[in-house]
């Protein structure tokens, strides 16, 4: 298993803070600097839907109530070593308890939309067979305070709290577990079909591929590249026979599925970074965009897929989605490193200049565009919505009822400047989520990286709403923003 000291270790001293994977990043980030965008409004159109982001594992808490089954996030959190901080999801936000005052603040903010993800362990606690009713209740309970509300309800079905029983029969590299998802999607479907009109089948599978099968510095803690295959395989499976069986049982439903994307660059003028960036970017975008829209896997992909797909299975992945969900937070500068973790390939220096988040990641608007561009080009411009863009930054206390956060404030208006140009080039782009809602557990950096537009304090759980989130609720409303954003 490859930790994070030992990838360290193996790194040129010079790489090694921007060549770590995005979750690993370090604590020494270059210090944000102001947005060198100029002071401008976002102008979106009309009906487009501004939200927010939320995954299940990150906030709700309750880990034992109601019937849940432990998921493997909680296992592996559990494992000392495995969260920088020691931490784990079992209160989290304790937004299990707290839904209604969340769901109060999201229509002071007047979004539209909220993207939640529900939890399979409390739906079906061993990941198969009848479900556990209370565990559904809770969400028709967010369902019925959102619509009450005026919160439009985005499900998504599975943010990688898959069940600790289907792990201990090898979870997603057993094929077995194509069935299990679409049960487990037809019962959750079932029960809030009636008034969730939007649904995600997966988020991020090459993330959850990547980073939980080969790389193993996430649930389930899996490593090597057979088992990141057998993985991003199944997933594509997974997700195409859940958008089929929900289609047929409920043909009014807008189905799709959640992809991170990054464009992927050398990061240096060499061509085995070039070789690199091809590998690279097959792992991180093309595994999942070209089966879903094209039946096929990248070219450079389709050998070490081989072993692992039966007779009709690319016929089965490929199916029409009502829209694509796209995680964007930055663009990948990459270089080749026989260690690398994804395909020999490795995160190489930014470019020099390039401003950071609390978690190294490069703030990079206009890759945003080209994401879209990419997907109006080559896979038919399917209707997308941003369904997480946001950034870590260590923000302040709460003082005077407000926590100020100029940069992620900033950070947020250049993609909403950014969703502004990919739309007016002709991108079929039609809502943008911020990630996320609260701060929360990030994953392998637990407590520690804060993400959200409403500050969390961990120890008495109050929340305190951000200038970022004042500012998103002044840009919902129509409201001139000027007096919010107060940076370049
Ligand atoms: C995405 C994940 C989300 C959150 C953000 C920062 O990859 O989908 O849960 O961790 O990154």
């Amino acid at each position: 298993m490859i930790r994070r000291r030992d990838l360290l270790l193996a790194m040129p001293a010079g790489l090694a803070a921007s060549a770590l994977p995005r979750d690993l990043a370090l604590a020494q980030t270059v210090v944000p600097t102001p947005a060198a965008e100029p002071k401008l409004e976002p102008k979106l159109p009309a009906g487009f839907t501004l939200g927010a982001s939320t995954s299940s594992y990150q906030i709700e808490g309750a880990v034992n109530e109601d019937g849940r089954g432990a998921s493997i996030w909680d296992t592996f959190s559990h494992t000392p070593g495995r969260i920088k901080d020691g931490s784990n999801g079992d209160v989290a936000c304790d937004h299990y308890h707290r839904f209604a005052e969340d769901v109060e603040l999201m229509a002071q903010a007047g979004f539209g939309s909220y993207r939640f993800s529900v939890a399979w362990p409390r739906v079906q606690p061993d990941g198969a067979g009848a479900p556990n009713v209370p565990g559904l209740d809770f969400y028709d309970r967010l369902t019925d305070r959102l619509l009450a509300r005026g919160v439009k309800p985005f499900a998504c079905l599975y943010h990688w709290d898959l069940p600790q029983a289907l792990q201990d029969k090898s979870g997603w590299t057993n094929r077995d577990i194509v069935g299990r998802f679409t049960d487990y999607a037809q019962l959750v479907a079932t029960r809030l079909g009636d008034r969730v009109p939007r649904w995600a089948m997966l988020n991020e599978p090459s993330v959850h591929a990547i980073f939980g099968h080969a790389f193993g510095n996430h649930a389930p803690g899996m490593t090597g590249w057979k088992n990141y295959l057998a993985a991003q395989h199944h997933m594509n499976l997974a997700q195409g026979s859940a958008i089929r069986a929900l289609r047929a049982a409920h043909p009014k439903l807008g189905l799709g599925t959640v992809f991170s994307l990054q464009p992927v660059l050398p990061a240096t003028g060499k061509p085995e970074d070039a070789a690199a960036a091809v590998r690279f970017d097959a792992a991180w975008n093309g595994n999942n965009l070209d089966p879903l829209f094209h039946g096929r896997y990248p070219e450079i992909s389709a050998a070490d897929f081989a072993p692992f797909i039966r007779e009709g299975d690319l016929d089965a992945i490929k199916v029409p989605v009502d829209f694509l969900g796209v995680n964007y937070y930055g663009r990948a500068h990459v270089v080749d490193d026989p260690n690398g973790v994804i395909a020999g390939a490795g995160w190489g220096p930014h470019p020099p200049g390039t401003r950071t988040t609390a978690m190294g990641w490069p703030i990079e608007p206009q890759g945003l565009v080209e994401v879209l561009a990419r997907l109006r080009d080559d896979y038919g411009n399917p209707q997308t919505f941003i369904t997480e863009n946001g950034a870590a930054y260590d923000d302040p206390a709460p003082k005077g009822g407000t926590v100020d956060d100029p940069a992620r404030t900033a950070f947020i208006r250049d993609h909403l400047l950014a969703c502004q140009r990919a739309i007016a080039d002709g991108c079929a782009l039609k809502g943008y989520y911020v990630w996320s809602l609260l701060d929360n557990f990030e994953w392998a950096e637990g407590y520690s990286r804060r993400f959200g537009i409403i500050h969390v304090d961990f120890a008495t759980l109050q929340r305190t709403p951000k200038a970022s989130f004042a500012y998103l609720a002044a840009v919902a409303s129509g409201a001139p923003t000027g007096t919010i954003l107060t940076g370049p």
